[in-house]
């Protein structure tokens, strides 16, 4: 997609969608006694989403509303663009036409950049016939610096989302591990470095839990790190840690068959992380982090591992596995393990780990967990700033009792069945990050939708923008 600068009259523009405060006729529209008499009959009144098309001249223009000045944050302008954009379907081109409000120019760009960036994209790789994305172009009938130098940032977020919801899009009979890690490799060059660890060198790592998971599989697992030296020699890293089980059946505690389809996207936590490098990289950011993704898949099968099965992981603490579909926490002991032997003083790993969640939060909000005030009151702090709703759930001395192992070190699930499901887990991991500065974001609801609506069915790349506005503090 396309964007461009040009300050014409609204009769000049091109398939114009003209943004309007709640209540106000927009000053282009002052004049025109259609969209005057749609705002005093109410028909038409510029709350949020509200959409009328109205004839102008030759053409046909669409009103959209953006809701009352004052309760505008900078998610709701990216929603309400994305959506008005997208409403303007089967244009190739669209021509904007924004009002100045207080949240800034530059923030209005990047949001109408990353709302149409994001509202437009549809996975359409694997339909025979299909279409090439209908909107080509956006002419934004302005000439401010500041608004264009937003945009230019909005999309490249919006770029490296949709690289996150390609990755995590594809089935899993084509994203086995080694396809993962094969794509990792083509971000690397440019200062980023690339190192793929298999099973073999898994093996002699020690890592029993990432190939635990990954034994019942013919698709061997693989552990992709990612080490970006933006920032000053000797500077410790940050550590992304994503789980990217590529797919999730349950392994010999196997899911129901129903929605099991959409454990292809049991990936989402790596794929975020994959794309949070390629923007350390192509943003120039001047920090050091490391990416790390576990990549496994988990299936029965005569070689899998078993309820009871015992794991000794990279750290040398050992797992008792009760239920070998709680398969997130185990990868992510090794990958958490590593990320602390690569010298990280802060880590933050993504994974769509707990149904329990999805149950808690639903699909607007991902679940964060931290032991560290500073770093979740800085981390939360970008996730608003970039667009991301995000809410804390508690860690508990409580909840990590409950999964304390009797006679190895912990359990991989909870001794209390059927309660704070998000919690107990987050504690498992917690054990292996231990005192280091760590957040978990639980993306279980919301890495991907079934219901299209802003976001189209498929990977939303939660966590991809909150991860980016975050790394460029
Ligand atoms: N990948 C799932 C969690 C999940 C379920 C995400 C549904 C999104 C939608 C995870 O591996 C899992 O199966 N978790 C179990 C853990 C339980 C056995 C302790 C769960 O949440 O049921
Ligand atoms: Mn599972
Ligand atoms: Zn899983």
């Amino acid at each position: 997609m396309k964007f461009e600068f040009t300050q014409v009259s609204l009769s000049k523009g091109v398939n114009p969608i003209v943004f309007c405060l709640e209540g106000a006729v927009p000053g282009e529209l002052k004049s025109d006694s259609q969209a005057r008499e749609l705002f005093s009959s109410k028909e038409f009144t510029g709350k949020t989403g509200e959409l009328a098309g109205i004839g102008f001249g030759e053409q046909k223009l669409i009103l959209a509303g953006l809701g009352k000045e004052k309760e505008l944050s900078f998610e709701k302008l990216v929603k309400a663009f994305g959506n008005a954009v997208k409403a303007n379907k089967g244009k190739k081109i669209t021509g904007v036409f924004l009002p100045k409000i207080g949240l800034g120019e530059q923030a209005v760009g990047e949001a109408l950049a990353q709302g149409a960036l994001l509202a437009t994209y549809s996975f359409q790789k694997y339909k025979s016939d299909s279409k090439p994305l209908a909107l080509e172009k956006i002419i934004v009938c302005s000439n401010s610096s500041s608004l264009k130098k937003g945009v230019e940032t909005g999309a490249k977020i919006g770029e490296f989302v949709n690289y996150c919801r390609d990755l995590d899009n594809e089935p899993g009979n084509i994203a086995t591990p080694a396809f993962m890690a094969q794509q990792a490799q083509k971000l690397s060059g440019g200062g980023l470095k690339v190192i793929v660890f298999d099973e073999k060198q898994l093996a002699k790592m020690n890592a029993g839990g990432i190939l635990g998971v990954g034994m019942g599989s013919e698709n061997p697992p693989r552990l992709v790190v990612l080490e970006w030296n933006g920032g000053k020699t000797g500077e410790k890293p940050l550590a992304l840690v994503g789980k990217g089980i590529t797919f999730d059946s349950g392994g010999i505690s196997i899911k129901p068959s129903g929605k099991m389809d959409e454990m292809k996207f049991d990936k989402s936590g790596a794929c975020a992380v994959l794309a949070a490098m390629k923007a350390c990289k192509e943003l120039g950011i001047r920090k050091n982090v490391v990416g790390v993704c576990a990549f496994a898949e988990n299936l029965p099968s005569g070689s899998s591992y078993k309820p009871g099965d015992v794991v000794k992981t990279m750290s040398g603490k050992t797992i008792e596995v009760l239920n070998t579909d709680a398969e997130g926490r185990v990868v992510l002991s090794d990958a958490v393990e590593y990320a602390k032997s690569l010298g990280a003083n802060k880590i933050i790993d993504l994974a769509t780990l707990t149904g329990a969640c999805v149950v808690a939060l639903g699909s607007e909000y991902t679940g964060l967990f931290s032991n560290n005030e500073p770093f979740k009151k800085d981390f939360l702090q970008a996730a608003a700033k970039s667009g991301e709703k995000m809410w804390e759930l508690p860690l508990d001395a409580e909840y990590a009792e409950r999964v304390k192992g009797t006679v190895w070190d912990v359990q991989n699930i909870s001794k209390v069945d059927g309660e704070a499901g998000a919690s107990t887990g987050a504690e498992f991991i917690h054990f292996f990050a231990g005192d280091t500065p760590w957040i978990h974001l639980d993306i279980a609801g919301t890495a991907w939708t079934k219901r299209p609506a802003f976001y189209d069915v498929g990977a939303t790349g939660a966590g991809v923008r909150a991860l980016i506005e975050f790394l460029k503090k």
